[in-house]
């Protein structure tokens, strides 16, 4: 188990360079199973989540070769469709995308109901929708998804939810379906757009992502690709924030600044200075923030992502702000440990109130999930004297090396061996 170790109060200044959206990579991996020949994907983050992705892949039979860091070679003709246990599946949400590419494939999946952060009730049946309306038996058995279909037909699909998770499956299952499929209502992140253009540049036929209804004519085959994935647009808000808790001056590179609007426009209504160039933005801190109110909504609204880290912002702005999350009904898990470090916030159901304070003071906390923990790594930046945050996997899930980034910013973060307590114990007690 692996801590960071914070000590507060330096001003971040210099350049960061953001790495590939993990929400995009999580998608396109898997998408590659419904080519019929070898793809390269650049621009992949070195996350966690990827090296699982890739891993259950690589266990299917595709071969996987790295040209370097961050470019992957992949050849899915070996793959065999095989079932993704628990073991795999409780580690990542975005697991639920080899239901939609398998389908796609072989006209059948088996995959285990998925895990990922918690953030409250995460249901699938939107995905399921999607599936049975393209002609497939869905069942759950032993807490297992299996799909199963003669033929994949396309039909007209009304999400009853905006789900960015059954959009991305609705468009793998339906690639390689017959006929045209429409998705209305569907989710407009920039990763369902990004994973839209990766499939187009394999051939497929999908029109109107980053719209309402996403059009999709089946094709027989979908040749080789090399793609690369859109930068992380939560990564890079993120960095923003951790410039403004420090009061620092950083420019964020690698970025699509369209995709960071409805998050600059919060830090800029709060006092923060963005300065937005083609592929990158410069963030100035002020002195003094005032606080705002937030509501959480799909794309292009404010992302339910980057909720935890704008709080830990406004934990120190003037005056009082509202932060009402619509996405998830468990996303203030994080707030426990903010008031560990000082803040004043209460929660009443999906609403947070906070009252600013001067100043955080560095305390031990630990993320309740990934987003929570990043907040916490902005609360601990700008706090005085230092803190722990336990539980990074949350973290390195999908941040690519985190702490050293910030330590080129000039952030005082070490990342540390905690001793395992339960192991320690036992240890002790076999001592005894
Ligand atoms: C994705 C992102 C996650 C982000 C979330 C919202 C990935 C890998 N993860 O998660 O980082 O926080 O979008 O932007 O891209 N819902 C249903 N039924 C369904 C599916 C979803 O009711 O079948 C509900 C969910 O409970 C939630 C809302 O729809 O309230 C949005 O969820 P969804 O967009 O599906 O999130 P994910 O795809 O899981």
């Amino acid at each position: 188990m692996e801590k960071y170790v914070i000590k507060g109060g330096s001003k971040l200044f210099g350049e960061v360079t953001i790495s590939g959206a993990k929400n995009a990579v999580v998608a396109i991996l898997p998408a590659t199973i419904l080519a019929d020949e070898p793809c390269v994907i650049e621009n992949i983050p070195n996350i966690s989540d990827v090296t699982i992705t890739l891993q259950i892949m690589s266990e299917m039979g595709a071969n996987i070769r790295m040209r370097n860091k961050n470019t992957v070679e992949i050849d899915t003709r070996p793959l065999r469709n095989m079932p993704i246990p628990y073991e795999k599946a409780k580690l990542m949400r975005a697991t639920t995308y080899f239901l939609g590419t398998l389908l796609g494939r072989f006209h059948s999946a088996r995959v285990s109901m998925p895990g990922g952060c918690n953030l409250g009730d995460r249901p699938i049946d939107q995905h399921l929708k999607c599936f049975t309306a393209l002609g497939a038996e869905c069942g759950i058995d032993g807490g297992m998804v299996d799909l199963k279909a003669d033929r994949l037909i396309g039909n007209q699909i009304f999400f009853d939810k905006n789900s960015v998770g059954a959009t991305i499956n609705g468009i793998m299952a339906a690639v390689k379906a017959e006929g045209l499929t429409i998705i209305e209502n569907a989710a407009k992140e920039p990763h369902v757009v990004d994973l839209a253009n990766c499939l187009n540049s394999m051939g497929a036929d999908i029109i109107g992502a980053g719209t309402d209804v996403i059009k999709i004519r089946g094709v027989k085959e979908l040749h080789g690709t090399t793609y690369s994935v859109i930068p992380d647009q939560i990564e890079a808000g993120t960095f923003m924030a951790a410039a403004a808790a420090t009061r620092g001056n950083v420019l964020i590179k690698n970025v699509i600044p369209k995709h960071l609007e409805p998050i600059t426009n919060k830090f800029l209504k709060i006092g923060v200075q963005v300065e937005q160039y083609d592929d990158s933005i410069r963030v100035i801190g002020g002195e003094n923030y005032v606080g705002t109110s937030i509501k959480t909504h799909p794309h292009p609204g404010f992302p339910t992502d980057m909720q935890p880290q704008m709080s830990a912002v406004l934990t120190c702005a003037k005056g009082a702000s509202m932060v009402t999350e619509s996405i998830f009904d468990n996303r203030f898990r994080y707030v426990d440990e903010l008031r560990r470090m000082g803040a004043n916030i209460s929660v009443e159901g999906r609403v947070a109130v906070i009252e600013g304070v001067e100043r955080l003071k560095g305390a031990p906390v630990r993320s309740t999930d990934l987003r929570a923990g990043a907040a916490l790594i902005v609360a601990a930046l700008g706090a005085e004297g230092t803190s722990e945050i336990y539980d990074i996997f949350h973290v390195e899930r999908g941040y690519e090396n985190m702490e050293v980034k910030l330590r080129g910013l000039g952030a005082n973060i070490i990342k540390v061996e905690e001793p395992d307590p339960v192991s320690d114990s036992a240890a002790a007690k076999k001592a005894v």
